[in-house]
């Protein structure tokens, strides 16, 4: 059994390849070629441990992730976890996965993919609200799809220091309604529980919500679904599970015929994609990763 750390899972790291994972993850999603249970939630104080298995044609992989808010703190990270990678034919454990980075790079994918193919080719600013862990891999692999001039930043409480590290052309909004106003390309991965901007100049632009996966968490507010000309969700159960989707259409803001789910092809006009993530694409980058590991002989090989 191979075990990859955050380091080797960095090492191995390259970010279209990831795209590619994820586009093919789409690929089998709209085939229906896997089975997912919903995932198992479980709950206390505020915080989450999920149980995440899914199977495709080649493996089957199971995620265990904790999200704990108040880590942060702690100086401690909010996601954590592992994943372990099984041959689909045997059940022989392949690989076990550190899965904090492996969440933050196939989050990250996803919300390079929508950018991708729902952005229009010529966007000059990138925004990103909440700059913690998936902050910082959301704007790395946004970078990787579009050429933007400047990357704004902003964050209620302090920036993970990888934004300085990587981006030269880094700046501080002062409210998140100016990020908003200046960006072309908005993505927001806080842990909010309450709409994160109240602007109404949205039009034409390009959001991506990452941040809120509960019923009790939310970053959009009603007034910004309305100027919305597309709604898109990575998965069906996200209309379930985040406070952005579940409670605007509990109290008909929306309607379920608002939603759809992604595909990638362009749309013209404003467009906010939605993800929550789900274990299919766990599955597919831990397979990509685990086949790149062996491949270029990296991990540690451990004895059962
Ligand atoms: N969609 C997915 O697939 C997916 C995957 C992983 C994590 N997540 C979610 O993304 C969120 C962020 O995770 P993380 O690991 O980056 O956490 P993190 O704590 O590292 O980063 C969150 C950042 O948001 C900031 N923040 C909180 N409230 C804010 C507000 N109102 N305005 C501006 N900034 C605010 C915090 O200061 C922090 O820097 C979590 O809710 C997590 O569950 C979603």
């Amino acid at each position: 059994m191979l075990y990859l750390s955050k380091k080797d899972l960095l090492d191995l790291l390259d970010c279209n390849d990831i795209i590619s994972a994820i586009e093919r993850a789409y690929d089998i999603q709209d085939k229906g070629n896997f089975i997912m249970p919903d995932r198992m939630h479980i709950h206390y104080d505020d915080n989450t441990l999920l149980y995440m298995p899914c199977v495709i044609e080649s493996s089957y992989a199971t995620k265990l992730v904790s999200v704990f808010p108040g880590n942060k703190d702690k100086n401690l990270p909010v996601v954590d976890g592992i994943v372990v990678l099984n041959d689909k034919h045997t059940g022989v454990v392949n690989a076990m996965i550190d899965g904090q980075v492996l969440t933050a790079i196939r989050t990250g994918a996803v919300g390079g993919t929508a950018v991708k193919h729902l952005a229009k080719e010529d966007v000059k600013v990138l925004g990103v609200i909440g700059c913690g862990v998936q902050g910082y891999y959301q704007a790395l692999f946004a970078s990787q799809v579009r050429d933007f001039d400047e990357v704004i930043v902003y964050d209620a409480y302090g920036y993970n220091p990888l934004f300085k590290e990587t981006f030269d052309n880094l700046s501080i909004a002062g409210s998140p309604n100016e990020l908003v106003e200046k960006a072309d390309v908005i993505i927001t991965a806080t842990t909010s529980h309450d709409p994160i901007f109240d602007t109404d100049k949205v039009k034409g632009k390009t959001f991506v919500g990452i941040g809120s996966f509960k019923p009790n968490m939310r970053e959009y507010s009603d007034a910004f679904l309305k100027h919305m000309d597309h709604i898109l969700v990575d998965t069906p159960f996200a209309k379930d599970e985040t406070g952005d989707l579940k409670l605007p259409l509990e109290d008909g803001i929306i309607s379920e015929s608002d939603i759809q789910l992604f595909s990638p092809k362009f749309l013209e006009g404003t467009v906010f994609f939605k993800s929550v993530g789900m274990a299919l694409f766990d599955n597919v980058v831990a397979e990509k990763l685990y086949l790149k590991a062996v491949e270029l002989k990296k991990g540690i090989e451990l004895e059962a």
